[in-house]
């Protein structure tokens, strides 16, 4: 028997060389693990909208709904970076994750031992950081009305976006982060900008409400955006979890993945409610994205969307023991000193996507040997 359906979207540029890695990485698993999976491929963004005219179809959102997690390279690219806004491919991005209800973003920023001295910050800076921001994913100025560009009477534009959040949407996603800042360091940071705008006064608040309510013994603080931004690089092990909006999330998690060497080493996991059986649907996916300046050229790090797999084994399939040991693999790997050209530090040994990838598959052998 297989451990569930997983749907498979490489998407665009480095999205498809780094899942031909975790395609090996499956395959491993499947060979020497007896662990399977129902896998499903599709076509998600530009790759989309060249072969369908669209960056999602409604048939591969349909066997996005069917399974049980769905693992994402990345979209987008200059090819298409002129298309109309309503069919560009991170609208294929954003469509799944409005219509598989994906509110809450994980985000871990981790900083593997390995490569203290990769990271632009200073090593003690950075040294044992792990952090996780919790983003808000569906809601806020990335889906609020009224939207649009209008042409105005004198000829001049007008482009305008809606930061909208109600209380529900803030409730269950602080939910998440105390959830799990109570297994992890018990310490949530929460950051908007109460002090210009009125969905940060309300962000604050409902946050605040959870807290009071349901999660006392939770130590909760509140920090704005910018200064929070500012914190992140100047002593980022102040954090334990960071609960934020949409677009805040988005750059603060850019910015918390230097910290950890590179973009290219940031896994993330998109979580929708829990049903009866406390299941809930799920997209995987590397924080960075198509990477156009090295795409094509087998250069990427694959360890972001290998980590991303490695969270799907964990919160998906209830494979703990079995993510334990790809990340576990990625360590060692690193730990011996390979690197692809983002982490590359001097005295290493500078490997291709490829080679990357075999690597972690051969210290996966070795330690299930
Ligand atoms: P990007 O994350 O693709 O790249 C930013 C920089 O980081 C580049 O210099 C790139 O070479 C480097 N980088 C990123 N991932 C790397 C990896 N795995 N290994 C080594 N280096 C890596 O961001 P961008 O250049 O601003 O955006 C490019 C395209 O990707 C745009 O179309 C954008 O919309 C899209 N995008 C998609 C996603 C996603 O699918 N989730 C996320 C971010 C950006
Ligand atoms: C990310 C990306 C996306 C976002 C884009 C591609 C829609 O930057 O996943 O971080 O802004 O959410
Ligand atoms: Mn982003």
């Amino acid at each position: 028997a297989t451990k569930g359906k997983l749907l498979i979207l490489p998407g665009d540029g480095i999205g498809t060389e780094v899942m031909r890695e975790v395609r090996r990485v499956i395959d491993w698993y499947a060979k020497k693990r007896g662990v399977e999976f129902a896998l499903e491929d599709g076509l998600a963004g530009g790759a989309s909208i060249d072969a369908h005219g669209v960056p999602l179809t409604d048939a591969t959102m349909a066997l996005a709904q069917e399974a049980d997690a769905v693992l994402l390279g990345a979209v987008g690219g200059p090819k298409w970076d002129s298309l109309p806004f309503a069919v560009k491919p991170e609208r294929g991005l954003l469509r799944l994750r409005k219509e598989l209800g994906l509110f809450a973003n994980l985000r871990p920023a981790m900083c593997f031992d390995a490569l203290v001295d990769a990271s632009t910050l200073k090593p003690e800076i950075v040294r044992g950081l792990d952090i996780l921001i919790v983003r808000e994913l569906t809601g806020g100025v990335y889906f609020g009305t009224p939207r649009g560009i209008e042409t105005l009477p004198d000829g001049s534009r007008r482009g305008v976006n809606t930061q909208v959040y109600t209380t529900e949407e803030i409730r269950r996603v602080a939910r998440v982060a105390f959830d799990i800042a109570a297994k992890r360091g018990r310490k949530v940071t929460s950051s908007e900008k109460a002090n210009v705008m009125e969905s940060g006064i309300l962000w604050r608040e409902e946050v605040t409400w959870v807290h009071d309510h349901e999660f006392k013994d939770i130590e909760l603080s509140h920090m704005y955006a910018d200064n929070c931004a500012m914190q992140l690089v100047r002593n980022p092990k102040q954090f334990d979890v960071i609960v934020t909006d949409n677009l805040f999330g988005d750059i603060l998690s850019d910015a918390a993945a230097m910290l950890t060497g590179s973009l290219g080493m940031l896994p993330s996991a998109s979580l929708g409610a829990a049903d009866a059986k406390g299941k809930r649907k799920a997209m995987y996916e590397p924080v960075h994205g198509s990477a156009p300046d090295i795409a094509g050229k087998d250069m990427a790090n694959p360890i972001a969307t290998l980590l991303s797999f490695s969270m799907a084994l964990r919160y998906s399939f209830d494979l703990g023991t079995e993510a334990d040991l790809l990340d576990k693999a990625v360590e060692n790997v690193l730990a011996g000193g390979l690197r692809t050209g983002d982490i590359m530090q001097p005295g290493m040994a500078k490997v291709s996507t490829s080679v990357m990838g075999e690597s972690i598959v051969r210290a996966l052998d070795k330690l299930a040997a």
